[in-house]
């Protein structure tokens, strides 16, 4: 590559930056210690185990394993490249880079095929937008978003189109354009014919939603139809650049004010978004018709701590909603559940009732997770029969029973008496007989959902001791030239058990011929394995001493070689054992003096 930003802007870059300044834009970080935790943005959890170590500028997840520096924290949560992250970070502490426009390196990066399925979609996008607005092919479908609340302005603001009545109208404009039917049948966007190997159209005579990726590209779309055709929405399918399990709709354009709100709010349907949109609620998203991923949940924590839920007031889009709750829930978001009456989805109501009485009745008005159990239990139930309501009472109070504050507690309990002219007495003891028996059941289930807050204890606790010590040894090597030297030396030629554990000293031996001192953030870029790299995180974090005595040291190496000579053993048991099942008594015997020469020097 011609343009590639210089290795001493890099270390500039590195040097200036602060890494919990960069990942305090997407996570919100508590100082403990000399470190700092908080939710893994990699991936769905409720307890921190995600801790960034200023004084050595890296971050590790004790949860998922993820780790690195600033540059790879960059490049894994945005999806970007090594060179996208440095100039990223170099606009943000005003570093010039003095690299050319044209070397831009996201269209070097990523590969010829997947340029064509982008360029496809961008060119797409356009044209769909442009029949729609402006010819006479795309006037009745016009008329029908006119006709069904949409405003020219949400038009042209999510870039929504309309793809003609034709089976082969795209297969000819992109094969026009160079664009290979091959790819463009891989993009998504036509479709081969089984009996003859020619193409059509994916989309025809349908109402075309772009659908865009973090950074803005257009990378799928969804087609409305006009009529009564199934599917009522067809999406493109799953590519190497669409995948429905990761993107959020509209995402990219609300980010900012998810941010700016610390809350999103989350829709059903992308007809949906658009209508909150222009009711004035900017930070509408949406799933692609499918339930909530840990992958979303996780993009989503970027940005917000509160998720307000907003699904259709039918049974499906309750259940739905209930679902989502509890899935954001866990993940430790606060929630709040937005309803609208009598079986309307969000565009609908908009439509009917207008943008202030939704902004202020149904998003304003929305209830607490709890409020809205209050509802959920009871759909189905006919409260007048005693049978019925007894069951809802108990299923409400189990459901308090898991509120940790006391007087949530008390304000549920007061409102349940109210409603059923109970004695608050009655129902307070109840609460107290189900919540001792719901934590009888936790007690004896491992996997109690109420963990308490603690960071994980790493697992290496269960591993071998041999494999401890080694962890312990590269631990101090990092921190230091010349451990990493004399445990080199003390090894005389021997290696570590772990192969990931002797790649590492290989590396890091590497790193020092050109490093004179210790640099955890600059050895992580050194490192070009992911796995490896993660594994250094990981022992990076580790509470060691600041020194290392000879004794620990001595200590560490005899574990390392004791394994060694321990597998010899056993191997050469095996072989004993073969030659006395053959009557091979002299070379048993052999055998044997090793064995036992072996173990005197364990
Ligand atoms: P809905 O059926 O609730 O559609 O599907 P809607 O949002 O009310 O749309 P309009 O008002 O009828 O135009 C919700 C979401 O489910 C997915 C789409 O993502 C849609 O936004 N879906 C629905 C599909 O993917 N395919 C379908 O056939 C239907
Ligand atoms: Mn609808």
């Amino acid at each position: 590559m011609a343009n590639r930003i210089a290795e001493e802007k890099i270390e500039q870059i590195r040097q200036t930056v602060d890494i919990v300044e960069v990942i305090g834009d997407f996570v919100q970080l508590k100082k403990q210690g000399r470190n700092y935790f908080g939710l893994c943005p990699f991936h769905g959890e409720n307890s921190p185990s995600f801790s960034v170590s200023p004084d050595k500028q890296i971050f590790h997840c004790f949860g998922c394993g993820a780790g690195g520096n600033v540059f790879t924290f960059l490049m894994e949560l945005e999806g970007i490249s090594f060179q996208e992250a440095a100039i990223k970070l170099a606009s943000k502490v005003n570093i010039d880079l003095d690299i050319q426009f044209a070397s831009m390196p996201n269209e070097k990066k990523i590969s010829k095929e997947l340029q064509a399925f982008h360029d496809a979609h961008e060119l797409l996008r356009k044209f769909y937008h442009h029949l729609l607005v402006n010819t006479n092919e795309g006037q009745h479908a016009l008329e029908y978003l006119l006709g069904r609340g949409f405003t020219k302005e949400s038009i042209q603001k999510f870039q929504i189109g309309y793809s003609l009545n034709s089976w082969d109208f795209v297969y000819k404009f992109l094969t026009k354009r160079d664009f290979s039917p091959e790819w463009m049948e891989k993009a998504g966007l036509i479709i081969k014919r089984e009996k003859d190997g020619t193409y059509f159209d994916r989309f025809r005579d349908r109402i075309m939603f772009p659908i865009f990726d973090r950074q803005g590209n257009t990378i799928a779309f969804s087609g409305r139809t006009m009529g009564d055709d199934t599917p009522k929405y067809l999406n493109s399918p799953e590519t190497a650049i669409f995948n429905k399990s990761k993107i959020l709709y509209n995402y990219h354009q609300a980010k900012p004010t998810i941010k700016k709100l610390q809350t999103a709010v989350l829709f059903e349907g992308f007809a949906d978004v658009i209508a909150a949109d222009r009711a004035g609620v900017e930070n509408g998203i949406a799933t692609m018709g499918t339930a909530l991923t840990d992958e979303h949940i996780a993009l989503l924590r970027q940005s917000a701590g509160s998720v307000t839920i907003c699904y259709d007031s039918d049974n499906a889009g309750i259940e739905a909603a209930f679902r989502a709750g509890n899935h954001l829930l866990e993940a430790g978001f606060q929630i709040k559940v937005a309803v609208m009456p009598d079986g309307l989805d969000p565009d609908e109501y908009i439509k009917q009732h207008g943008s202030e009485r939704f902004r202020n009745e149904v998003i304003g008005a929305s209830l607490t997770w709890m409020a809205f159990k209050f509802l959920y239990f009871r759909r189905g139930k006919n409260l007048q029969n005693e049978g019925d309501r007894l069951s809802y009472i108990e299923q409400i109070i189990k459901e308090i029973s898991k509120l940790t504050k006391a007087v949530e507690r008390d304000h549920y309990l007061r409102q349940l008496a109210g409603e059923f002219s109970l004695s608050l007495d009655a129902l307070r003891d109840q609460q107290k007989q189900i919540y001792f028996a719901e934590k009888r059941k936790d007690n004896r289930n491992v996997h109690s959902n109420n963990k308490p807050i603690i960071i994980p204890k790493q697992s290496v606790d269960l591993k071998p001791a041999f494999h401890t010590a080694e962890r312990c040894l590269i631990a101090h090597m990092l921190k230091s030239r010349d451990v990493a030297y004399k445990v080199q030396d003390s090894l005389q030629g021997s290696t570590f058990n772990v192969d990931e554990h002797q790649a590492i000293m290989t590396y890091l031996l590497g790193f020092y011929e050109e490093h004179l001192q210790p640099d955890s953030s600059a050895f992580l870029s050194y490192i070009q394995d992911d796995n490896l790299r993660r594994m250094v995180a990981n022992i990076e974090m580790m509470s060691i001493n600041d020194e290392l005595s000879d004794q620990e040291l001595s200590d560490y190496l005899k574990q390392v070689l004791n394994h060694k000579k321990l597998l010899k053993i056993k191997e050469k048991e095996a072989e004993l054992k073969e030659a006395e099942r053959q009557s091979d008594f002299s070379k048993a015997a052999a055998i044997g003096i090793e064995i036992y020469q072996l173990r005197k020097s364990l």
